[in-house]
């Protein structure tokens, strides 16, 4: 099995980390990468906008400013994880937004009105369509989930209509890990496609933990970010936009105008239109980290971290069966993506209980139990773990244990 502890900041034994899901852990780089963002402020100033040392990438020789980092770093550490072409990948501050210029291109909405997403849409896609759809003039369908709570890959194709011009899904599913196999994606963008319209795929929870291939999946936007499992923390998201996708996003900003330091009155149509998906002045400081957890699984291979994800998050389920608990992801390896959900009574209790005991877990809803077994963890933690938690669920012990915090917007476990 793969160890790649010795490459992250983990916390103490015998704590165990089980939230890759929610926030990777800190590669060891990580303040080395920080220091080197501050020099470079401070030896350089306004110049570093042009030129910076290449802390990515320092064999290559090649020229690299904070101007520049986006397209520079999608395409040596990103596109290479999506398989993508060249020149086809740029770094986004969050989902959200890449959700925001794709629906301010025209161009998207050239074959009809007509939008599909499923009820298991995050909400920065599904309350984005929704902010738009009466100033757009948009007709949605929210495609419903399965009795089981999984995607209907069926009911999906068979929403689009001639006007459909964007189908947006989730290759991992964030409530319940389900993965969306190679075929099941085709077939999407083969009805999409066949009515002209455009096949985006959110990939936040696959990207660094599941092989992917974009264009074999046949999507016109792949989007993504580096916070969960490829460990490169907040602000560093991204999008995969297929070679020849003439998108005209109105969103654009000056960062993403064709003569940008020529102020002109009139915005200009970039010739890249990658850099179509930039707007006002970058925030530089995050990109200083973004892809150190993506040269780690790269290295170890993204194969080989699949198979270490499959083989524990086998173990956690094998162990919820011994003790009863019931699973909410899929089962089948081929549909689960990184992360095990068991549906616990006052799951926030015994996500607090357990963490009194140095195992790190979340939950959501009072419901679940999330856990994302990952690249530093071993099957010894996996069994400590389940031991905490088998013994819980049998005493109830965990039910007194009060959950930390009580934010205004909730717990952020
Ligand atoms: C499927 C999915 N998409 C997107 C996001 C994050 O979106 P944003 O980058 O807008 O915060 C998440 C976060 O958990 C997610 O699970």
């Amino acid at each position: 099995m793969l160890d790649l502890r010795d490459a992250f900041v983990l916390p103490a034994p015998p704590h165990v980390e089980l939230r890759a899901f929610t926030h990777g852990l800190m590669p060891k780089a990580v303040p080395a990468l920080m220091q080197a963002f501050t020099d470079d402020w401070a030896e350089r100033g306004v110049d570093a906008w042009n030129r910076v040392p290449n802390h990515w990438r320092p064999a290559s020789g090649e020229d690299v400013g904070w101007w520049s980092l986006p397209e520079y770093l999608a395409e040596h550490f990103v596109a290479p994880l999506l398989e993508a072409p060249p020149h086809t990948c740029i770094l986004q501050p969050n989902v959200h937004t890449t959700m925001q210029y794709v629906l301010s291109a025209p161009e998207v909405f050239a074959s009809g009105r007509h939008v599909v997403i499923t009820e298991a849409a995050f909400p920065s896609v599904q309350h984005s369509v929704k902010q738009w759809q009466d100033v757009f003039d948009l007709s949605l369908t929210v495609v419903p989930l399965t009795d089981a709570g999984f995607i209907d890959v069926t009911a999906v194709t068979q929403a689009v209509r001639p006007d459909t011009a964007l189908a947006v899904v989730s290759h991992v599913g964030f409530t319940t890990g389900e993965l969306l196999p190679p075929d099941a994606l085709r077939a999407v963008a083969d009805a999409v496609h066949a009515h002209g319209g455009l096949f985006v795929i959110d990939g936040y929870h696959s990207v660094g933990s599941v092989p992917v291939d974009v264009q074999a999946l046949g999507a016109d936007l792949y989007m993504g970010g580096l916070l969960k499992e490829a460990c490169g923390s907040s602000g560093n998201a991204f999008v995969y936009l297929r070679d020849g996708l003439d998108l005209t996003p109105r969103m654009t900003g000056w960062f993403g105008d064709d003569d940008p330091f020529g102020f002109q009155p009139e915005p200009g149509v970039h010739p890249d239109v990658r850099r179509r998906f930039m707007g006002g002045t970058t925030a530089v400081a995050s990109m200083y980290h973004a892809v150190e957890g993506v040269r780690i699984l790269r290295r170890a291979g993204i194969d080989e971290v699949r198979a270490h994800s499959l083989a524990l998050t086998e173990q956690c389920i094998a162990r919820a069966d011994a003790a009863g608990i019931p699973l909410r992801s899929p089962r089948p390896a081929e549909r689960r993506g990184a992360m095990v959900i068991l549906e616990v009574d006052a799951a926030d209790r015994l996500c607090a209980y357990l963490k009194q005991r140095d195992v790190y877990t979340d939950s959501r809803q009072q419901r679940y139990l999330r856990m994302a077994p990952f690249v530093w963890n071993t099957p010894a933690e996996i069994d400590r773990a389940f031991d905490f938690i088998a013994d819980a669920i049998q005493s109830g012990a965990y039910r007194h244990t009060l959950p930390e915090t009580a934010t205004a917007a909730g717990p952020v476990t």
